[in-house]
């Protein structure tokens, strides 16, 4: 402060109020200079450089670029870390074939084909499961061209509430796809990570066998797109239950894997 409170004379590293008049002047005078310097500051935040720690680059918090290759299309997403795989087809994608259940991979209600295997969607992050090829029950068939595997339900009454059902179409496809002629048992094994809780598992599994000669007589599933593609996607048919094509069915061996 100044000595009579109103002059210049200020303590060793004060500042006056003619010296703040003038550096705000100065300042004023800068302009859009100012403002521009602010703008890119901002920008920087916006686009931050990867972050590392202990050499390991760190994704996060906030949302970040992922890439799912789900039905054979590509889909750009900007995703927070966290985001299961279920989330990201449910509330990002509008694919709601994977049910949300118990979320903590139980009951089986969000099964998806990750590389051909069944796991449980609720239980994987999206941005772990990037480039690697998804299934999800809109990829099988449309009402008015069922998939064998749905057609087998609605035939067989194997389902009540439906909520299940789902998921349980998409551990059978995993199976037959492994094994084109199930025994009872076989069934059983293969629809045995999923629940369902009205009780309809005789009518899926006599689904399920039912399908599988259909299954068996082969039909071609739709040449996926270069992996390039992006946004949202019409989804597509499929193999479906009008088109087949005796002797030509994707033989493709698959490794098969535990659920996630
Ligand atoms: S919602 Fe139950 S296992 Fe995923
Ligand atoms: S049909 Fe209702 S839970 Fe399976």
């Amino acid at each position: 402060m100044a000595k009579d409170g109103k002059g210049d004379d200020l303590p060793a590293g004060g500042i006056s109020r003619r010296d703040f008049l003038r550096g705000g002047a100065a300042v004023g005078a800068l302009g859009s200079a100012g403002l521009l310097a602010g703008e890119m500051a901002e920008g920087a935040k916006a686009k931050p450089a990867p972050r590392m720690e202990a050499g390991v680059e760190v994704f996060g918090p906030g949302p970040v670029p992922v890439r799912l290759r789900i039905n054979g299309k590509s889909h750009d997403l900007n995703l927070e870390p966290r985001t299961t795989l279920l989330d990201a087809l449910r509330d990002h994608l509008e694919l709601t074939g994977a049910k949300k259940v118990c979320d903590r991979g139980t009951c089986g209600a969000c099964t998806v084909l990750l590389d051909g295997a069944p796991v449980y969607a609720c239980s994987l992050l999206a941005i772990d499961v990037q480039r690697q090829p998804i299934a999800t029950l809109e990829g099988l068939g449309r009402p008015e061209k069922l998939h064998p595997l749905q057609a087998a339900f609605v035939d067989n009454d194997a389902q009540q509430c439906g909520f299940c059902t789902p998921g349980f179409i998409m551990a059978a496809k995993a199976l037959l796809d492994h094994n084109p002629t199930p025994s009872l048992g076989d069934v059983h094994h293969g629809l045995s990570g999923n629940f369902c809780r009205c009780g309809t598992y005789a009518g899926m599994r006599q689904a399920v066998l039912a399908a599988a000669p259909l299954m068996a007589g082969g039909f071609e599933e739709e040449p996926e797109e270069p992996e390039e593609g992006s946004g949202a996607e019409v989804i597509d048919d499929g193999d479906a239950v009008d088109a087949p094509k005796p002797a030509s069915r994707n033989k493709k061996k698959k490794k098969r894997r535990g659920r996630g």
